[in-house]
C-alpha cells in the first residue's frame, strides 16, 4: 500500500471511530487503540507533510455533531489536549515549555483527568441558561435540559461574599461523569429489567446526557467537576489558573480536591505515578493527570495549535481496557465443584500485564454478556481486580458465529454437571472428582491462605498423581525422598517445598481457618473469629449464636461453621493438623488484647467521623486508625448519622456541602484532637 493510501485509510478509520465514540456513544475499540491510530497518522503526516490534509482528524477536536440536539457555537473554542504516554514524553513536553518561555520558570498545576464528557455551562446574569457538549470544539450540542437535572450544576450562581458583582456572562467548563456507585446502581437496575448492562461509567454518562427525555437523565445521577473557564464578561481578569478555579468554587461549582501545584517536572511525574497507583481509591474514573501552566501570561506566550494548547498536557495512564479476540470458551471446575466458564483470549497487554484468560463467572453471565467464540471483545483489567470480559463488539462479529453452549458433563471427571433450579452456578457433584480435590489443595496453599511457596496448581497435580497426597493434611507428612521420586523434581526444589510446607505450620490462625475452605468462611470472618476467640478449640466449642454475635460473622457463616466442625470426618481431619503441629492459636492472646483495648479509651464507640482534605499531623490512614482504635468508624461519605466532619486543607467540596446541608458539625484539626481525647464535640 502506498503511504498516501495508508494515510487515507487511517483517516477513514479514525473518522469512523470518532463517530462511534462521540456521536453514537458506542465505541468499537478502546481509547488506547484509538490513540495508537491517531499517533500513527500524526507521525506519518509529520514525516511526510505532503500527506497532511486540512481536515485531517489530527487537527480536529472530538467528533461530528449529531442532529438530535441543536447546535451551539462556542464563544471560546473548546480545545482538546495533547497526550504524554510516559514520563519521558512528559519531560519532553516540559522541555518544550521551558524553551518556549525562554528560561522563565513555570509553575505546573496538576488536576485529575476525569473520564467523562467535556461540557460548557453558560450563566447569564447569574442564571444557568445553556449547556453544550464540546462537539468539534467550535460547535457543540445543546444539552441544557439534560444538564439541568445534574445536582452539581447550580441553577443560579451563589452570590459571592462581600457583595462583589456577579459577572454578566460566566462560562464554566468541566467534565460530566458518573460515579462508580451510580454506575453500579444503574447496572443493577438494567439487569433487573433484563436489559443489557452498560460497559463503563463513561459510556453511561455519555449516553445519559444524550437522552431525548431529560427525566431519564435525571434518574442516572450524573455529577460534574469544573476545571476551566470559557467566556467571562464583567468579571475579574485572572493571572493564574488556581485563582480561576477558586473563583468558580465561590459560585458553588464543584472543584475537585486533588489539585496540586509543583515547580519541577520530576515532582509532577511522581504525582502522576501516585495517581496511577491510586486511581481506584476514587469513586469516579480517571484516565490520567492533566498538567497545566498556572500563569496566564505564560500560557499566552506559548499559545495553542489547531486543536490543543501548548501550555497543557494530559499524562495518560496505561490502558485498562483493550479489545482482543475471544478464541474459545472453556470450563474449569473449582474446589467446591463449581464449573466456571472462562474466556481464552488472544493475549493482550492491559492494566499493566498480559492477559490471556478471563473469567466469565457462570452460564447466565455468558448469556448476559452475549459473547461467542470468535468475537472481538472488550477486556478490562482495573488495578488489582481480576481481568474481565466486558462484552462483544457486535459490529465485528463473524458472520458464521454461533452462541456458546454450556457443557453437560464435567470436563475433568466426565460426570454430569448439575444446576439446581434457581441457582446461578452449575456444579460437578461427583465426590471423587480430581479437579475438586486438586483445587482444594491449591487453595489451602494459596497466598491468601497458608501461603506455601512453590505449591501452585501444577505441583499439586503432580503430587496427587502419586499415592502420597490425597488432601491438604497429607502435605505435612510429605518427605524430600518421596518428592524426588516424582519426575522432574530435583533435590533442591524438593527440599525447598518441604521446608515451605513445614514453615506454614506456624501461619497465624486466621490463615489456617481460611485454608480449611469452609463455605463462606473467608479471611475477614476468620480474622474476626480469631480476634474474638483466639484459639481454634474455643471457636469449635462455640454455638451458632455465639459465633453469629461476632461483628463481621453473621448467621449464615456461623451456621456453616458449626455444621462443618460437627461432622465426624472433619473432626478427624482437624486432628491430623493438630498432630502435625499446625498453629491452632494462642490462649494468652485474649488477655493481651484486653490490655491493649483498655490502654486506649473508647471515646468514639459506635460513632462515625468523616475526614476530608489534608491534616497536618495525620495522613489518611493515621486519621482512620485514630478513629477506629477508639471504637469509632471512618466511612467515606457524610450522612445524617455522621458525628462530625473533620476538614483539613483542600477538602472535598461535596462532603462539605453535604455536611452543611445535613447540619453535621464541622471540625478543624484541633477540634478533631479534642474529639478523639474526650469523645465530646468541642464548643
Ligand atoms: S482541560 C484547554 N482538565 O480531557 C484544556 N480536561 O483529552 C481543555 N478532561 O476534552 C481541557 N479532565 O474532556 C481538562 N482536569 C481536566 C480534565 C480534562 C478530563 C478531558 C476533557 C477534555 C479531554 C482532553
Amino acid at each position: 500500500m502506498s503511504l498516501e493510501a495508508h494515510a487515507e485509510e487511517l483517516r477513514v478509520q479514525i473518522a469512523h471511530h470518532n463517530e462511534r465514540y462521540h456521536t453514537l456513544d458506542d465505541p468499537e475499540i478502546s481509547d488506547a487503540e484509538y490513540d495508537t491510530l491517531v499517533r500513527e497518522l500524526r507521525q506519518l503526516e509529520e514525516d511526510h507533510p505532503e500527506l497532511a490534509h486540512e481536515d485531517s482528524p489530527t487537527r480536529q477536536v472530538g467528533g461530528a455533531i449529531s442532529t438530535t440536539f441543536d447546535p451551539v457555537e462556542h464563544r471560546v473554542p473548546m480545545m482538546s489536549l495533547d497526550n504524554a504516554m510516559d514520563a519521558e514524553e512528559l519531560s519532553a513536553w516540559a522541555d518544550r515549555v521551558t524553551k518556549g518561555l525562554e528560561g522563565d520558570a513555570p509553575t505546573f498545576v496538576c488536576e485529575l483527568k476525569f473520564d467523562g464528557l467535556a461540557i460548557n455551562l453558560r450563566f447569564e446574569d447569574g442564571q444557568f441558561v445553556q449547556a453544550a457538549t464540546r462537539g468539534d470544539g467550535h460547535v457543540g450540542e445543546d444539552v441544557t435540559a439534560n444538564v439541568a437535572t445534574i445536582d452539581d450544576v447550580p441553577e443560579r450562581l451563589a452570590e459571592p461574599a462581600g457583595g462583589s458583582a456577579l459577572p454578566s456572562v460566566l462560562e464554566v467548563r468541566g467534565e460530566v461523569y458518573m460515579t462508580g456507585s451510580s454506575f453500579e446502581q444503574l447496572n443493577e437496575r438494567a439487569l433487573a429489567a433484563g436489559d443489557k448492562p452498560f460497559v463503563n461509567p463513561r459510556n453511561s454518562a455519555a449516553g445519559s446526557l444524550r437522552q431525548k427525555d431529560s427525566s431519564v437523565t435525571a434518574r442516572r445521577n450524573l455529577s460534574f467537576w469544573s476545571y476551566q473557564l470559557g467566556e467571562v464578561v464583567g468579571g475579574p481578569v485572572f493571572d493564574s489558573h488556581v485563582a480561576m478555579l477558586e473563583y468558580a468554587a465561590v459560585f458553588g461549582f464543584p472543584v475537585n480536591e486533588n489539585i496540586r501545584t509543583f515547580n519541577t517536572i520530576e515532582e509532577v511525574a511522581a504525582h502522576c505515578t501516585y495517581w496511577q497507583e491510586h486511581r481506584h481509591d476514587l469513586d469516579y474514573e480517571i484516565d490520567g493527570v492533566v498538567i497545566k501552566l498556572d500563569d496566564v501570561a505564560q500560557r499566552e506566550r506559548l499559545g495553542v495549535t489547531s486543536r490543543a494548547p501548548r501550555w497543557a498536557i494530559a499524562y495518560k495512564f496505561p490502558p485498562e481496557e483493550r479489545t482482543t479476540k475471544l478464541l474459545e470458551i472453556q470450563v474449569s471446575v473449582g474446589r467446591t465443584g463449581r464449573a466456571t466458564p472462562f474466556a481464552v483470549l488472544e493475549p493482550v497487554f492491559v492494566g499493566g500485564s498480559t492477559v490471556g484468560m478471563a473469567t466469565l463467572h457462570n452460564q447466565d453471565q455468558v448469556a448476559v454478556k452475549g459473547v461467542r467464540p470468535g468475537d472481538t471483545v472488550v477486556v478490562r483489567k482495573a488495578g488489582d481486580v481480576i481481568p474481565e470480559v466486558v462484552g462483544p463488539v457486535l459490529n465485528l462479529r463473524p458472520a458464521k458465529s454461533k452462541p456458546w453452549v454450556f457443557p453437560s458433563d464435567c470436563p475433568r471427571c466426565g460426570n454430569p454437571l448439575v444446576r439446581p433450579e434457581g441457582e446461578a452456578d452449575t456444579r460437578c457433584v461427583a465426590p471423587d472428582c480430581p479437579a475438586q480435590r486438586d483445587q482444594k489443595i491449591a487453595y489451602f496453599a494459596s497466598r491468601g491462605a497458608m501461603d506455601i511457596e512453590g505449591l501452585g496448581e501444577q505441583m499439586v497435580e503432580k503430587l496427587t498423581a502419586t499415592e502420597f497426597v490425597h488432601d491438604p493434611a497429607d502435605l505435612y507428612s510429605l518427605t524430600v525422598d518421596q518428592l524426588v521420586e516424582l519426575e522432574r523434581i530435583g533435590e533442591t526444589s524438593a527440599t525447598n517445598l518441604v521446608d515451605a510446607i513445614q514453615a506454614s505450620k506456624a501461619q497465624p490462625l486466621p490463615r489456617f481457618l481460611t485454608a480449611l475452605g469452609v463455605r463462606h468462611l473467608g479471611p475477614a470472618a476468620s480474622l474476626a473469629l480469631t480476634n474474638e476467640f483466639h484459639t481454634l478449640d474455643t471457636i469449635m466449642s462455640k454455638s451458632t449464636e455465639e459465633l453469629a454475635a461476632v461483628d463481621g460473622v453473621g448467621e449464615v457463616i456461623a451456621n456453616t461453621i458449626v455444621t462443618w466442625f460437627d461432622q465426624k470426618s472433619n473432626k478427624a481431619y482437624i486432628e491430623r493438623f493438630r498432630e502435625a503441629g499446625v498453629n491452632f492459636g494462642d490462649p494468652n492472646a485474649a488477655l493481651e488484647a484486653e490490655r491493649a483495648r483498655a490502654a486506649i479509651s473508647q471515646t468514639l464507640e459506635g460513632r462515625a467521623v468523616v475526614v476530608t482534605g489534608t491534616l497536618a499531623n495525620y495522613n489518611r490512614e493515621a486519621a482512620a486508625e485514630a478513629i477506629t482504635s477508639r471504637g469509632g468508624k471512618s466511612p467515606g461519605g457524610v450522612s445524617k448519622k455522621t458525628l462530625a466532619l473533620v476538614v483539613g486543607d483542600s477538602p472535598g467540596a461535596s462532603k462539605l456541602k453535604k455536611a452543611e446541608s445535613l447540619g453535621v458539625p464541622i471540625l478543624d484539626e484541633a477540634g478533631f484532637e479534642s474529639l478523639l481525647a474526650t469523645g465530646e464535640l468541642p464548643e
